[in-house]
């Protein structure tokens, strides 16, 4: 059967990610990469074994040979770029968050659905087999209903007022950088398994370093360590480093989650807790294979992923118990349900969509608002 051929656009850290996972499903051929320049795209390319590199993305689009691609770059090219594709016809896997605004990510949907290509946003991190159990056990009403949420996703790669990175500037952005960039993880994982949305926020934002030292050669080769003075320029800064968000979800759940690419020690640290009326469950990402089941009048449990002892949630583990799967697999088991609906547009959605990229730009948006109004704001 002939393969779907895809292209990586954007070469980064995601670029790498996503073409080592696509490959794992075995019907689908990485044919083109583009980058911000040809010589970075072809470095890329030789890297990872990929025939065709270019410099400028927009000769692509409407190549004959190009099925799908996946947009890996920088928030703000998202938008002009899966519009762009959409409309050749192109399957459309965009990264988080979606877009610069709800505006934005509106016109994205609305340009993929007018297109009639398959859409979806990387929410990746929805994949974890334990997750998708907790998802189980909050449908099956194993937790009771849920009253409260809790949680953070914290980082320390931006504590220092050296460290740099493109995500720091709003224009490459968007005006929010831990909440936009972490934070829209955290929101959708949690609506992800609860099954409720997000309603009213009332967040705060903090920037610690209100300027920072931008290399003033490429950002990828900078370090911090023996910067002096003529190798960097002072920029001010004005995205977040920490944000505090207290939420309502649903009719009447409540509850709270911290971001931060400040906190010294944490790597990745993303954790989320659910409690209902009957039980409770806690998660961290740096231990994905296990879950904190937690109850009021028994012992607290430790469940360790084990596809046969995890029901229908058992289908998101392709390894046999006691074998971990973490955060490569996660994007795998996205990638296959979306190729599945490439390969055939009849089969059911069970992957994050434009649609869910949108809410997710309307959540951040009403964090936004309400930490410039000080004040709670109902997400729209
Ligand atoms: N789902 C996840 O877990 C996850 C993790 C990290 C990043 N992301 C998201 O992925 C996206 C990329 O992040 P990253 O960490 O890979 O960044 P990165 O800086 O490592 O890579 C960005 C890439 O975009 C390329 N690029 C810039 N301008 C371009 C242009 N005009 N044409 C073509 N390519 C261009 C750069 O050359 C670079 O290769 C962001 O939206 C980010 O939020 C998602």
């Amino acid at each position: 059967m002939a393969k779907i051929r895809t292209a990586m656009i954007g070469t980064g850290f995601m670029g790498k990610v996503h073409t080592e996972q696509v490959r794992r499903l075995g019907n689908v051929e990485v044919v083109a990469a583009a980058s911000s320049t040809q010589e970075v795209a072809r470095s890329f390319a030789d890297s990872v074994g990929i025939a065709h590199a270019t410099g400028d993305w927009t000769t692509l689009v409407n190549d004959p040979g190009i099925d799908a691609v996946h947009i890996l770059t920088p928030n703000a090219l998202h938008a002009p770029m899966s519009i762009a594709f959409a409309q050749a016809g192109k399957a459309v896997l965009c990264e988080k968050p979606l877009a610069m605004s709800s505006a934005e990510a509106q016109q994205m949907l609305d340009a993929a659905e007018a297109a009639g290509v398959v859409h979806a946003t990387n929410h990746n991190l929805r994949f974890y087999p334990v997750v998708q159990y907790v998802r189980q056990m909050v449908a099956s009403g194993e937790l009771g209903e849920v009253l409260a949420v809790q949680g953070t996703y914290s980082q320390d790669w931006l504590l220092y007022d050296t460290d740099y990175n493109w995500r720091i500037e709003a224009e490459a952005n968007g005006k929010l950088r831990a909440m936009g960039d972490i934070g829209s993880h955290w929101m959708d994982q949690i609506q992800h398994v609860t099954g409720l949305k997000i309603t009213s926020v009332c967040g705060e934002l903090t920037t610690f370093h209100k300027t920072r030292k931008k290399p003033k050669g490429s950002v990828e080769t900078f370090t911090g360590k023996t910067l002096s003075p003529s190798d960097y320029t002072e920029i001010p800064i004005t995205t977040d480093d920490f944000g505090t968000v207290m939420l309502h979800l649903g009719d009447r759940a409540r509850g709270a989650f911290t971001v931060s690419q400040i906190s010294a020690g944490n790597k990745n640290s993303f954790r989320f807790e659910v409690y209902g009326t009957k039980s409770g469950v806690s998660w961290n990402q740096e231990r994905p294979d296990e879950l904190w089941i937690g109850h009021r009048n028994s012992p607290n449990q430790i469940l360790l992923k084990d596809a046969s002892l995890m029901g229908a949630s058992g289908q998101y583990a392709d390894l046999p118990g006691g074998h971990s799967e973490g955060y490569d697999d996660s994007h795998k088991q996205l990638f296959k349900r979306f190729y599945a609906r490439v390969a055939n547009k009849s089969l059911p959605v069970e992957h994050p969509t434009f649609a869910d990229g949108l809410h997710g730009m309307k959540c951040l948006e009403a964090v936004l608002a309400s930490h410039e109004a000080r004040a709670w704001v109902d997400v729209k």
